[in-house]
C-alpha cells in the first residue's frame, strides 16, 4: 500500500492556487481597458456580472500579502487582453501595462513566481466583431500579443499558459458566454475556431520557446477520467468516443500535432471538419509545449447512444455532459457523490486523470484548477473574527491531494497544484454566492458591501499544509 505522506516532492514543488482576470479583478471599464465578450455577454439572471468581481484590480497589494501569508509559492492569473490591447490588436494600453508590472513584481517582492494564463475566455469584443476566432486574422492577433506580453514581462515570469480551458469554449461556450449564438451552424464554425486556436497555440508555443528559452510553456485545458456507464463493450466504446473527442483531441494537437483518428471520424459524420490550410499542419507539428497543466474538478460517466434518443441539450454548465446522439450520452456514477450543483466528487478518477495524461504524453504535469464550489457562511470565530467554517473544501481538496501524492509515488511527474481559487471570485455562470476562495470577499449578489478580506478555516489548513509540503495532509 502506497503512503501518500512518505513520498518526496520535487524540490520548490509549485503549491499555488489560481484566479482568472474577469472573475476576479473587476475595473471592467477602468485603466484603459477594453470590452471582452464577457463584459457584454448575457448574464445569468439572478447572479451578479462581473464588473466589480472582488476589486482585485484595486485591492492586489492587500491580497498579495495575504497570498504571502498563505504561503503560496505560486500563483496563477490570467492577463486579460483587453487591458494590453482594448481593441485585440494595434494600440498598446500602457496602464494595462502597468497593472501588471506592479503586481508581478508585488508577487516577486514576496517569493511567489508569476504563472500567467494569456487568455482566460475573455476574447476581446473589437476582435468578435471581425469574426472572432472565425477569421484567421485572430491568430494573429494573439500571437502579437503574446509578443507583447512577453517582451515586457518575460524578463520577471517563467511559467506561461496558452489558454485556459479550450476544449470547454468549444464544448460548452454557451455555458461561458464565449460562443456567438446567432451563427448558422454553430458547431461547424466552432470546430473551425477551434483549429485556429490550435494554430494560434502552436505558434505562441514556439514563440515562446524561441524568445524565452529559460521560460516554460503548456497548455490549460479541463481533462477528466471518463466512465462507461456499464461493462457492456458498447459502453465502453461510448467512453473511449467521449474521451477522443473531449480530452485527446485538445492535447493531441497540442502534443502530437495531430487530430486523433476517433474525433476526426466523428467531425467528419457531422459535416464539422475544420477547413486546414496549407501550412498548417506542419505549424501544429513543430510546436512542443514544456508540460501540460489541467483543470480537474469532476469525473464523468457515458453510455452507449442508439443514436435515436433526444440529446437534452446544453446543460448550461461546462463541468456536465452533453451527449453526443450515436456516438455517447451522458450518464451517472452511482458510486460517486455530488456536490451542490450536482458535479460528481472523484478523487481517485483525479489520480486516474494524472497517470492517463502523463503515461500518454510523458511531460511534466501541473494542477491548475481544482477546488470545491460552495455556498460559504460567514461565522465569527473565538477571537471574534469573522471566518468561514469550510471543513467541506478542507475534505475535498485532502482527498484530491491525497490522490495527486500517490500518483507521484507511482511515478507522475507533477511540478505543482494550483486548487480554484486563491480568493473568492464570481463564478462563470453562477455569480458569487459560489465561492471556491480560501480567502472570503465580503460582498453579496448585489450588494458590494465593504469587499473586506476574511481567512476563511482553509486558508489555516492550506497553510500548513504548505509549510510542511503535505506532511501535514
Ligand atoms: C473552470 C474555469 O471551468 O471552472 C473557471 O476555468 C471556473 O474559470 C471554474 O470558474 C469553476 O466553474 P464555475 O462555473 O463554478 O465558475
Amino acid at each position: 500500500m502506497l503512503n501518500p505522506k512518505s513520498r518526496q516532492l520535487t524540490p520548490h514543488f509549485l503549491w499555488g492556487a489560481s484566479t482568472s482576470a474577469y472573475q476576479v479583478e473587476g475595473a471592467w471599464n477602468e485603466g484603459g481597458k477594453g470590452s471582452s465578450v464577457i463584459d457584454l455577454a448575457n448574464h445569468t439572471e439572478g447572479v451578479t456580472d462581473f464588473k466589480v468581481c472582488s476589486d482585485h484590480y484595486h485591492r492586489y497589494k492587500e491580497d498579495v500579502k495575504l497570498f504571502a501569508e498563505l504561503g503560496l509559492k505560486t500563483y496563477r492569473f490570467s492577463i486579460a487582453w483587453t487591458r494590453i490591447f482594448p481593441n485585440g490588436r494595434g494600440e498598446i494600453n500602457k496602464e494595462g501595462i502597468a497593472f501588471y508590472d506592479s503586481l508581478i513584481n508585488e508577487l516577486l517582492s514576496y517569493g511567489i513566481e508569476p504563472f500567467v494564463t494569456l487568455y482566460h475566455f475573455d476574447l476581446p469584443q473589437a476582435l468578435a466583431e471581425q469574426g472572432g476566432w472565425g477569421n484567421r486574422e485572430t491568430i494573429d492577433a494573439f500571437v502579437e500579443y503574446a509578443r507583447i506580453v512577453f517582451s515586457h514581462f518575460g524578463d520577471r515570469v517563467k511559467f506561461w499558459l496558452t489558454i485556459n480551458e479550450q476544449n470547454m469554449m468549444i464544448l460548452h461556450g454557451n455555458a461561458l458566454g464565449t460562443q456567438d449564438t446567432s451563427l448558422a451552424d454553430p458547431m461547424k464554425a466552432l470546430y473551425q475556431e477551434n483549429h485556429h486556436m490550435l494554430l494560434a497555440q502552436a505558434q505562441v508555443i514556439k514563440l515562446c520557446r524561441q524568445v524565452l528559452p529559460n521560460a516554460k510553456i503548456g497548455p490549460a485545458p479541463n481533462i477528466v477520467s471518463i466512465y462507461p456507464a456499464s461493462s457492456h463493450p458498447e459502453d465502453i466504446l461510448a467512453a473511449n468516443n467521449y474521451y477522443a473527442i473531449r480530452n485527446w483531441l485538445y492535447l493531441d494537437m497540442t502534443v502530437f500535432g495531430r487530430y486523433n483518428t476517433t474525433a476526426w471520424h466523428f467531425l467528419k459524420c457531422r459535416g464539422w471538419t475544420p477547413k486546414i490550410e496549407k501550412g498548417d499542419m506542419e505549424i501544429l507539428a513543430n510546436a512542443m509545449p514544456n508540460f501540460i497543466a489541467f483543470n480537474y474538478y469532476t469525473s464523468q460517466t457515458v453510455a452507449r447512444s442508439s443514436g435515436e434518443e433526444v440529446e437534452k441539450g446544453h446543460t448550461g454548465d461546462q463541468h456536465l455532459t452533453v451527449g453526443e446522439s450515436g456516438f455517447y450520452t451522458a450518464s451517472r456514477n452511482n458510486h460517486l457523490r455530488v456536490n451542490e450543483f450536482g458535479w460528481e466528487v472523484d478523487p481517485i478518477g483525479f489520480r486516474t486523470t494524472l497517470r492517463e495524461i502523463y503515461d500518454r504524453y510523458q511531460l511534466p504535469l501541473v494542477i491548475t484548477e481544482n477546488g470545491l464550489g460552495a455556498f460559504d457562511k460567514l461565522v465569527t470565530d473565538e477571537q471574534g473574527n469573522p471566518t468561514v467554517e469550510d471543513d467541506y473544501r478542507i475534505d475535498f481538496l485532502r482527498l484530491h491531494i491525497e490522490q495527486m501524492l500517490l500518483a507521484i509515488e507511482e511515478g507522475v511527474e507533477v511540478f505543482g497544484f494550483c486548487p480554484w481559487s486563491a480568493i473568492d471570485l464570481v463564478s462563470t455562470h453562477q455569480g458569487c454566492s459560489k465561492r471556491y476562495g480560501f480567502i472570503y470577499v465580503n460582498r453579496d449578489e448585489f450588494d458590494i458591501k465593504d469587499l473586506a478580506r476574511y481567512r476563511k478555516k482553509s486558508f489555516y489548513w492550506y497553510q500548513k499544509l504548505i509549510n510542511t509540503d503535505a506532511k501535514a495532509l
